[in-house]
């Protein structure tokens, strides 16, 4: 998630520790899953931002388009003097282009989980917008929060791109969404969500050909070895990704080529040749089921904008005082 830049980043939401205890715990189940936030160690993150770059992976450009054309219509919803609190200190790029465009936006307050991440995005944006208050809070953004205070008459819009919300099934997405409606009151929030769309396009965006994704996807089983000594022989795994259509969502597996074992922490897990671990979940959206889930979740949603082919939206929500 959570957790997440140059192009676009992932909530960053694991603290070392948390990692160990995850992964333990997910060779254990059956099937075996590790949550995608475990991606994000910096080589994972130094991946993904390679991703957002890939001529496959589109979410990244098309959102950004969204944002470069659709600036004054954006404004005009998030109106004069707002908060704007971000969920995961993410892409560079897209905070800039929303900061441009907007009113004179009165301060900023990224969330993330990462304290050097969030402190150097910090860093660069005083330099630039020295109108900003900007407050980072370090902290996981899916757990209650404390913000800094509200002036009166101020609101609070929340901006979380790039479709992370994807990571969350329907039911934690909406959890999530319930807990940034009551935050916000009385604002509101832009969101990115990738649309559900012809599986060929989706599966070559998580199946790129120059093997970033498979990398990405591998780059779990590298962190096992590198922060907790795991025995692991990481090509012995391969990528496997594919759109599921009746789920509206691409799944990410690393299959076990042959018959081995990984052993973590003293733990031996035994591995037939095909057998799997489920690494993460991106659900796609439509328009309507996505503004049913915000409307769930206590949101009145209000207008959505898209790019010419409808591969991807952005959503400007109404949180209710
Ligand atoms: C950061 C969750 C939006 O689901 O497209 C990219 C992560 N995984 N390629 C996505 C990802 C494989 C990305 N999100």
């Amino acid at each position: 998630m959570s957790a997440a830049l140059g192009a676009q980043r992932a909530p960053r939401t694991a603290e070392p520790g948390d990692f160990g205890r995850a992964l333990l715990a997910g060779l254990a189940a059956n099937p075996r899953s590790v949550p995608p936030k475990y991606f994000y160690d910096a080589a994972g993150s130094a991946l993904f931002d390679r991703i957002c770059a890939l001529p496959e992976y589109y979410p990244t450009r098309t959102e950004i388009g969204i944002l470069r054309e659709r600036g004054a219509d954006i404004a005009a919803c998030v109106g004069a003097g707002a908060h704007i609190i971000e969920f995961g200190a993410g892409s560079v790029v897209k905070i800039r282009l929303l900061l441009d465009a907007l009113y004179a936006p009165a301060a900023f307050v990224p969330i993330d989980i990462s304290g050097e991440h969030l402190h150097a995005a910090a860093r660069s944006l005083r330099r630039d917008y020295p109108q900003l208050a900007i407050t980072p809070v370090v902290g996981d953004f899916t757990a209650p929060l404390a913000l800094p205070a509200l002036p009166a008459g101020a609101r609070r819009v929340g901006f979380f791109p790039g479709s992370s919300i994807g990571n969350f099934t329907p039911c934690e997405a909406q959890h999530f969404l319930r807990q940034a409606a009551h935050l916000l009151r009385g604002g509101g929030m832009l969101i990115g969500a990738d649309l559900v769309k012809d599986p060929a396009i989706l599966h070559a965006a998580y199946n790129d050909a120059q093997g970033v994704t498979a990398a990405f996807n591998r780059n779990l089983l590298e962190r096992a070895r590198r922060e907790l000594d795991a025995e692991v022989d990481t090509a012995g795994f391969d990528h496997y990704a594919f759109y599921n259509v009746p789920q509206q969502r691409v799944e990410m597996h690393l299959v076990s080529r042959h018959r081995q074992h990984i052993t973590v922490a003293g733990q031996r897990f035994e591995f037939a040749p095909g057998s799997a671990i489920h690494t993460e979940n991106s659900y796609k959206y439509t328009l309507d089921g996505f503004r049913a889930l915000a409307v769930a979740a206590g949101f009145r949603p209000g207008p959505v904008w898209c790019d010419a082919n409808a591969w991807f939206s952005l959503h400007w929500l109404e949180a209710p005082g």
